[in-house]
């Protein structure tokens, strides 16, 4: 084995220049939140399951999170420029290989499998992304998918009278929904007319969404029964439920919709799902079939479940929050309880940028890829940390940062020559706090950002707050990582600080 060599879980990856995925990444693949036994993903995962049976769908859940390029981005048609592919957005092993930033990554490879008309595929997904209560840079997503055979429709009816006969089985609900828009646009949403008549679609389409509104229900009569048994009667147990269907865009379905609920004052976002592109199932070895998608992220909707206030919180060990949750076969949700009220210890880092480095990204625009569910927020406050993290090594910062070389290592200075450095990415920034203080990072925020009226120079303050579940950080352990953290930031990127 050559020194870039690494090993998960026993399998073995050549590493070039290309890799970028941290060792606090890596070594979180084990955890597979989504088994835990009673943790609230795993709760969340098997309620949304309740609503697509066997044999009809099959459940694949331990499916390897390294996956080919191809995989993740080319068999499911994104173009070789699409922003996704960025190693600021996603994380490579190697030039052909990275972390799946979602479940649609084995799309093709469970179509090409044949073993039944629909899937269910739930599993961990990786973004590189800012720091905040609502985004951590590994989730769970649920894919789901449903098919028809062409070559099987009877003698005597057709396929969209059989899609149209299969929705009968979808349970009636008295959901408000909003779907102003006919099932597809000649430009923005567009119908496969080469593959699709305007029936077939239609009856894919509502099938997909009766499917999905029948899960929107499932998951909300369980918040409004906790919300109730709580003792609460606010506006959210009492409104009726209301939901709409917004056009979307994805490279591998047509046409698409994102499916939001109105929560809490606000359309949330939930799903992005779609009719699957012809060319993806041909190229899967299944031509004559046709059908629909879908992609949900796990995390938002158990953040709204059990009232769960910061992402970060489904990563503790902690038993006080493990031993809140319990798998009930009545479905019963009883929501969080906070447990910690330490406070937390907000640090700012002003710096100038380099003459040559471009405007930093905003984190806005970081999830654009898929454009679809990075969990999120919305939801109220009153947090902490969790987990034991890097932070109490002795280690050099770039021992614990990770043995990457994303971002790379500032070239070893002599006094007299210019030193060269890379472009500086929020991004980048977001990942080196992670590293240096792991979960007892709570957020890392842009607060002000500047040009010098004189001389151009860019100026950018972030404020980073500091917090920990168990008990209050002492200033001196915030002001260690914090110093550590604006060393390296003049180390790797050349910046100056303030
Ligand atoms: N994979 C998409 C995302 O993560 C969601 C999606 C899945 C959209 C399936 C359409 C069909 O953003």
């Amino acid at each position: 084995a050559t020194s870039n060599q690494i090993t998960v879980e026993g399998k073995a990856y050549d590493t070039d220049e290309w890799m970028n995925a941290p060792s606090s990444i890596l070594s979180s693949i084990s955890r597979r939140l989504h088994l835990q036994p009673d943790h609230p993903i795993t709760i969340t995962r098997k309620l949304i399951e309740s609503r697509f049976p066997a044999p009809t769908y099959q459940k694949h859940n331990t499916l390897f999170p390294i996956v080919s390029v191809g995989q993740n981005f080319d068999s499911l048609g994104f173009p070789a420029d699409h922003v996704g592919r960025s190693r600021n957005d996603t994380y490579y092993i190697n030039k052909s290989t990275v972390l799946r930033t979602h479940t649609s990554a084995h799309q093709a490879d469970t179509f090409r499998a044949k073993t039944s008309e629909g899937f269910l595929i739930s599993a961990d997904v990786y973004r590189r992304d800012a720091i905040d209560r609502s985004h951590y840079p590994i989730f769970h997503q649920m894919e789901g998918a449903r098919t028809w055979s062409r070559s099987a429709v009877p003698e005597g009816t057709t396929l969209a009278r059989q899609v149209w006969d299969d929705l009968k089985t979808i349970p009636k609900h008295d959901l408000v929904v909003e779907d102003p828009n006919p099932s597809f646009h000649p430009d923005r949403n567009p119908l496969q007319s080469d593959h699709h008549s305007p029936e077939e679609a239609e009856a894919i389409a509502t099938h997909l969404k009766r499917s999905l509104e029948d899960v929107v229900v499932t998951i909300f009569s369980a918040v409004r029964a906790a919300a109730a048994a709580a003792g609460g009667s606010s506006a959210s147990t009492s409104e009726p439920l209301k939901v709409r269907w917004v056009e979307a865009y994805f490279p591998f379905t047509s046409p698409s919709w994102e499916l939001e609920v109105f929560w809490q004052n606000d359309w949330l976002e939930v799903l992005g799902c779609g009719v699957v592109r012809q060319r993806l199932l041909d190229s899967a070895g299944v031509p004559d079939r046709v059908g629909w998608a879908f992609g949900i992220g796990l995390e938002r909707i158990a953040m709204l479940l059990f009232e769960i206030p910061d992402i970060r919180l489904f990563w503790s060990r902690d038993p006080r929050f493990l031993d809140q949750f319990r798998e009930r076969v009545d479905g019963k949700i009883t929501r969080f309880k906070e447990f910690s009220k330490y406070p937390p210890a907000p640090r700012d880092v002003a710096f100038w940028l380099p003459r040559s480095t471009p405007a930093a990204r905003t984190p806005d625009s970081t999830n654009e890829p898929h454009s679809a569910p990075n969990p999120a927020g919305g939801l109220a406050p009153e947090s902490a940390s969790n987990a034991p993290s890097s932070s109490t090594t002795t280690n050099s910062p770039s021992a614990s940062v990770s043995s990457t070389s994303d971002p790379p290592p500032a070239p070893a200075s002599s006094s007299t020559a210019t030193t060269t450095y890379p472009p500086f990415h929020e991004n980048d920034l977001t990942e080196l706090v992670r590293a240096i203080a792991g979960d007892l990072a709570e957020s890392v925020t842009l607060i002000d950002a500047f040009a010098h009226p004189k001389t151009g120079r860019q100026s950018r303050c972030y404020r980073i707050v500091y917090r920990r579940l168990e008990r209050t950080l002492t200033s001196e352990e915030v002001a260690g990582l914090h110093e550590r953290i604006g060393r390296e930031l003049v180390a790797r990127w050349g910046v100056e600080l303030r």
